[in-house]
């Protein structure tokens, strides 16, 4: 486990105050259903990048949930976050198909060349285009080496 992903979580960090109330407006549009709690964490997530204290408070009220059960869900899956994930991170798949194409070596070199911006995630089911890895953007990129990661790094840095 990275070391940032061993942190206490810091989810009572605050988040921007109007994507906050945008992530409640589009959480609040949803029913107030117990089934609708995952989505609810994700369009909260979406709004924000993460999920702050506030975001996971809200749902539980709209959704009707205690907010230990959120909190259960929201760690059970490694999509979400509970601490806003440091500029430039990516996320790199170590699920059973990224990882015989070369996911665990992805991670190891993203985490050597760019320290504290590399987390494992789970599978995110494009395992055709194997190693998988997500950017801060959330955006899925698809048969991706360490060389792609750290140009976009570079890239990143130069604007
Ligand atoms: S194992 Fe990585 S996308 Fe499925």
């Amino acid at each position: 486990m990275p070391a940032s992903q061993s942190a206490p979580y810091d989810s009572a960090a605050p988040a921007d105050a109007e994507r906050l109330q945008w992530a409640l407006r589009s959480v609040d549009a949803l029913p107030r259903r117990r089934d609708q709690l995952l989505p609810a964490l994700l369009v909260a997530q979406h709004a924000l990048g993460w999920l702050p204290r506030a975001a996971i408070e809200h749902a539980a009220a709209h959704i009707r949930v205690p907010v230990s059960e959120v909190y259960a869900t929201a760690t059970g899956y490694s999509e979400l976050l509970l601490e806003r994930p440091t500029p430039g991170t990516w996320h790199v798949c170590t699920g059973v198909s990224c990882d015989l194409a070369g996911g665990r070596a992805l991670l190891d070199a993203v985490s050597e060349a760019l320290p504290g911006h590399a987390l494992e995630i789970d599978c995110q089911f494009l395992c055709a285009l194997a190693p998988v890895a997500v950017d801060d953007a959330e955006r899925l990129h698809g048969r991706v080496t360490p060389s792609r990661i750290l140009d976009a790094a570079t890239e990143r840095a130069s604007t």
